[in-house]
């Protein structure tokens, strides 16, 4: 039995929501009245058009009653960026810091105001217009943790044009295969990045992903607009002395940011956008490998982002929030963009790495910038926690009040720390359970309000309707453990995938007609707490990135003397999850380093450094069932060495298991 986590008065005192009986109280009328809930949050946005009544949240979940659609207040017009900028500059907030932006040099730092991230926002919004991006045009942004990064998103967000962000440790074929995809019109980029002491050039892997997109997807990228960031910052290493030499300029399609925007109007009207007009994609792996661009709109997405900032930070007036997460992954589009501007808030945005320039640097920012929101993933934790006690006690953490994880399940071991060390045994810890797909936060503790226990995510938010169900889609009551699912939408769940509504309809609501399939497995215990336990589908998740066993099965069968792959995921101290890879060679080849080494290289070059491989192991066969599926069950047992395997009588060639055994490396 774990411990159950009271949140402590410091936090209670401050608190939005003081009770948990406060909490149930507002959940129950979420449910019964969307309405009346939602359109509290709305007034406080501004709507060219309101709303029409009776019409808020509509939706089919049923697969049996036709095509699969979740709309939000459909009818009303409005424009986020407005919304986020001008709204509050309206409302007074102008000369409020929106961020404090911190380079991966600690020499390298800044601050902009609401006023000033507007004007930016509407000359680079002009300068789009300028070129030929409008309403509905697809814009792919390949970035380093940097100002100019929420500028073009929310100058996209303003002209209507949709965003797609690819996080920049994506490789060029990963970027090549997703501007292709969604044919984006124009890239932008930076001429690169440090991380550390690593230089990243991002603009030689545009060069190449642009004729990649081009030579093998047939897609032309129109335009490749490049941010001068690396003669700006503090350099970390050594640079060439002439930058250029790093990458190609193609004279016909490149263009400086700075050229650009370079005597555009500071004004900028907004593009009036329906409500379900969309406002982003962004692509997160797939089960079969295809990456999926999960689309999300307007107005419903802007409420939901708003409200779970709101309540799971207990964000107030004078708090400064920081949410470590890159920009390239959902967490930082809702977490660092949309969801603290919507709420005027004040944010730290982080360019570098935990460990530059020495492993203290979280917890000197905190003390830096008097943070009292801090946000972050399990993998971070685990990794800190790995240098000692030291460097946290060094530093002043007591303006700290909520302490956010997301991205995988915390271990309780990794949670107490958090909570003992770096929350001082006061701070709230909301372990937020959520996925691209469902815009923000759906399972959680909320500060004040909720018990916590050590890795579990607590209970659903507002107007989310958690269900675990058996095998049989049967619901389960009560305590029990089961597939987790939703029964109905909020405003934030994504509409569609990106040109293919099918296989929408088909990875979400195919399984168990009449709900929203997470992937994730849950338990629910005797006190209501929800524990999710993990992807029950053929998904790993390494360092809170989610990747797909069929996409890095395939890499490795590109490889010619590779047959077939098998991945699993094996469980590792820091990263969560690690790849453990099984390849059955062609006739004559060789299992030797270099191939290992290739192999590694190859997953490395196709998908991105973070989803390189641990293991590759040679394996003569596979165990497969008679109808030939491969039993990743065993594979999984293997990779721990673990012979307690259960039972095999489904195996067509039982022998293999104790072959794949003798083989471990
Ligand atoms: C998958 C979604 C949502 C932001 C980052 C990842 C896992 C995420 C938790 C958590 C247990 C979690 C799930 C989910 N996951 N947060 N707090 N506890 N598991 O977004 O790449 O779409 O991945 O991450 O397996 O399905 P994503």
């Amino acid at each position: 039995m774990s411990r159950v986590y009271k949140p402590s008065d410091y936090v209670v005192e401050k608190s939005r929501l003081q009770s948990f009986e406060k909490y149930k109280e507002m959940y129950k009328k979420s449910l019964e009245d969307p309405e009346a809930f939602w359109s509290e949050i709305a007034s406080d946005f501004y709507w060219q058009t309101p709303a029409q009544p009776c019409n808020f949240l509509t939706y089919n979940f049923d697969i049996n009653k036709g095509k699969i659609f979740v709309k939000c207040m459909d009818g009303a017009v409005t424009n986020v960026c407005f919304n986020l900028l001008d709204r509050n500059v309206r409302n007074g907030h102008g000369d409020k810091i929106a961020y404090y932006w911190e380079g991966n040099h600690p020499d390298d730092y800044s601050r902009i105001t609401y006023k000033k991230l507007m004007v930016l926002v509407c000359q680079f919004a002009n300068a789009l217009r300028e070129i030929g991006v409008g309403k509905g045009d697809r814009v792919s942004i390949y970035m380093p943790m940097i100002l100019e990064t929420v500028v073009c998103m929310l100058a996209c967000a303003r002209i209507g044009a949709v965003h797609s962000v690819v996080f920049a440790g994506f490789s060029s074929d990963s970027l090549a295969e997703r501007m292709s995809d969604c044919k984006a019109k124009v890239l932008v980029t930076s001429d690169g990045a440090w991380r550390g002491e690593k230089l990243l050039v991002l603009k030689k892997m545009c060069d190449d992903a642009l004729e990649k997109a081009q030579t093998k997807h047939n897609h032309k990228v129109d335009m490749c607009i490049v941010v001068s960031h690396l003669s700006r910052v503090t350099p970390c290493g050594q640079l060439p002395d002439d930058i250029k030499t790093l990458y190609k300029w193609n004279v016909d399609r490149d263009v400086w940011w700075h050229d650009l925007i370079e005597g555009q109007s500071t004004i900028c009207p907004p593009e009036w956008m329906n409500a379900e007009d969309p406002l982003f994609m962004l692509y997160t792996s797939g089960s079969t490998g295809k990456p999926k661009g999960v689309l999300h709109t307007t107005a419903g997405y802007l409420l939901y982002a708003t409200t779970t900032f709101r309540y799971v930070f207990d964000y107030r007036d004078k708090d400064i929030y920081w949410c470590t997460a890159d920009v390239g992954w959902i967490t930082g589009h809702t977490y660092v963009v949309y969801a603290p501007l919507a709420n005027g808030a004040t944010s730290v945005m982080f360019e570098g790495s935990p460990f530059y320039p020495d492993n203290d640097r979280y917890w000197s920012l905190i003390t830096k910038y008097k943070v009292t929101q801090f946000y972050t993933a399990p993998t971070a934790i685990r990794s800190l926690m790995k240098f000692g006690d030291e460097y946290v006690k060094m530093h002043d953490l007591k303006t700290l009040r909520v302490l956010g994880s997301v991205g995988e399940p915390i271990n309780p071991e990794a949670w107490l720390w958090y909570y003992n060390l770096v929350g001082n045994s006061r701070c709230s810890i909301v372990d937020t359970f959520w996925q691209t797909e469902t815009g923000g936060h759906v399972l959680t503790s909320l500060p004040g309000a909720t018990p916590m226990k050590p890795g579990a995510a607590g209970f659903p938010f507002f107007g989310v309707a958690p269900s675990l169900l058996d095998d049989n889609g049967k619901l389960i009551e009560g305590p029990g453990e089961g597939y987790l699912v939703f029964s109905q939408p909020w405003p934030g769940l994504m509409r569609t995938l990106f040109g293919d509504h099918e296989r929408y309809e088909k990875v979400y609501f195919s399984k168990f007609p009449g709900y929203y399939c997470t992937g994730d497995g849950a338990k629910r215990d005797e006190d209501g707490f929800l524990w999710v336990t993990g992807r029950i589908d053929d998904m790993l998740n390494v360092s809170g990135h989610l990747m797909s066993t069929s996409e890095v099965e395939g890499v490795l069968t590109e490889d010619p003397r590779v047959s077939e792959a098998a991945v699993v995921s094996k469980p590792h101290p820091v990263k969560g999850e690690s790849l453990y890879c099984f390849v059955i060679l062609n006739d004559g080849a060789k299992f030797d380093a270099d191939l290992i080494d290739c192999l590694k290289k190859r997953v490395r070059a196709r998908i991105g450094a973070f989803a390189a491989p641990d293991v590759i192991q040679y394996a003569p066969g596979l165990p497969k069932t008679r109808s030939g599926k491969i039993m990743r069950r065993i594979l999984r047992k293997i990779a721990l060495g673990d012979h307690d395997i259960g039972d095999t009588s489904t195996l067509a060639e039982p022998a293999v298991v104790e072959e794949l055994f003798k083989n471990r490396p």
